[in-house]
């Protein structure tokens, strides 16, 4: 999927705008692209309180965003009521919040008690591109009478529960990670329940690639080891479409790291290919599948292990 369509200009109002817009349903309705969204709305029990007049602002993924869910995740939604109300829910603001009023990494609280994070990105002088939670806002501000129907292109689903921290100790693949990361001592600073980061982070089969000998050298080393798992980290949120417009960015380490992108599915991080992203309350991981060195450890680390 190409991300032309994600791009989303500062006076771009919404398509289809209804005449005399009501509820969110009726607004729904009028966009046409969000026949599944509003079917689910009745299975969830949701569809009369969205009928009503609000204050709402629905983060609305439109009928393609619920064609690209796994097959698996929908039929567990539509089989299970109150997962699908809670993931609907999460979707749901009460409140009005037109983009005007949104920042970059602005938390909003949903109904379902979890935080839609905001990112807005620039594009090029004159463009910028926002998202929710990493989906891209396709179709933003659509009125109803009390609120707004904000299209997505992405689901926002997993629903987002623990830090960054919990993911690493909690994901099989990120186990070595989880090891480093304790050496380093970085555990309470990803362990914050508040916070921008992005980490790009190695799964076990990346550790596993490098040079014999060079994770053993990194764990006798802190300072080394800081500095790698530094140039890991950003203190921004960069979800895929973030990343995707973005040419170099500058890690905590203090040196850049360059992305080349051709699409938000397909992502290199210096040699690094971007596998999965994961939202989590205090940031993101992008998942990488090799570890990335900083330019200058690079000759002490691979080198001279040889010597
Ligand atoms: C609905 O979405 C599909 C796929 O994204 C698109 O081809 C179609 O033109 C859209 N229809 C409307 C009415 O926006
Ligand atoms: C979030 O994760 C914790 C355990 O880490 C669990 O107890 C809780 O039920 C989860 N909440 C949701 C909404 O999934
Ligand atoms: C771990 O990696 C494998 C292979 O890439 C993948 O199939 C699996 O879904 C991953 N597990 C998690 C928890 O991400
Ligand atoms: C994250 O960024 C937002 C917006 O700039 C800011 O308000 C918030 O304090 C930041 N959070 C942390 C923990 O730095
Ligand atoms: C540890 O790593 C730092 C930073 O790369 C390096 O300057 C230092 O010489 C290393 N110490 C040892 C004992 O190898
Ligand atoms: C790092 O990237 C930033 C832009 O993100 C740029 O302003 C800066 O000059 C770069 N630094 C180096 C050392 O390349």
């Amino acid at each position: 999927m190409k991300l032309v369509n994600v791009i989303t200009v500062l006076w771009l109002a919404c398509v289809a705008n209804a005449q005399w817009p009501l509820s969110i349903i009726d607004v729904l309705e009028k966009i046409g692209n969000e026949t599944t969204l509003i079917s689910l709305t009745k299975q969830a029990g949701l569809y009369d309180k969205l009928s009503g007049l609000g204050p709402f602002t629905m983060f609305a993924p439109n009928d393609r965003a619920f064609e690209l869910l796994p097959k698996d995740v929908m039929s567990k939604l539509q089989s299970n009521k109150t997962l699908l109300k809670e993931v609907l829910e999460a979707h749901i603001v009460t409140d009005k919040v037109p983009i005007v009023d949104w920042t970059n990494d602005m938390l909003i609280p949903t109904m379902g008690g979890q935080d839609i994070r905001i990112n807005i990105y620039d594009v090029s002088p004159m463009a910028i591109t926002l998202t929710a939670n990493g989906a891209g806002v396709v179709n933003p501000d659509c009125h109803a009478i009390a609120g707004f129907v904000q299209t997505i292109d992405l689901v926002m689903y997993p629903l987002i529960n623990g830090t960054i921290m919990t993911e690493i100790t909690s994901n099989a693949n990120l186990s070595t990670l989880a090891t480093v990361v304790s050496k380093a001592g970085l555990v309470p600073t990803l362990s914050a329940s508040n916070g921008n980061f992005t980490i790009f982070a190695p799964t076990n089969a990346a550790f596993a690639k490098l040079p014999v000998g060079v994770l053993d050298g990194l764990l006798k080393n802190v300072t080394a080891l800081k500095n790698v798992l530094t140039y890991h980290v950003l203190s921004d949120v960069y979800n895929r479409v973030g990343l995707y417009y973005s040419h170099t960015l500058r890690t905590v380490e203090g040196r850049n790291v360059t992305i080349k992108a051709t699409s938000r599915e397909s992502i290199m991080v210096n040699n690094a290919a971007v596998l999965t992203e994961i939202s989590k309350t205090n940031g993101v991981l992008q998942v990488i599948d090799t570890v990335l060195i900083p330019p200058s450890m690079h000759f002490e680390l691979v080198h001279n292990k040889d010597t």
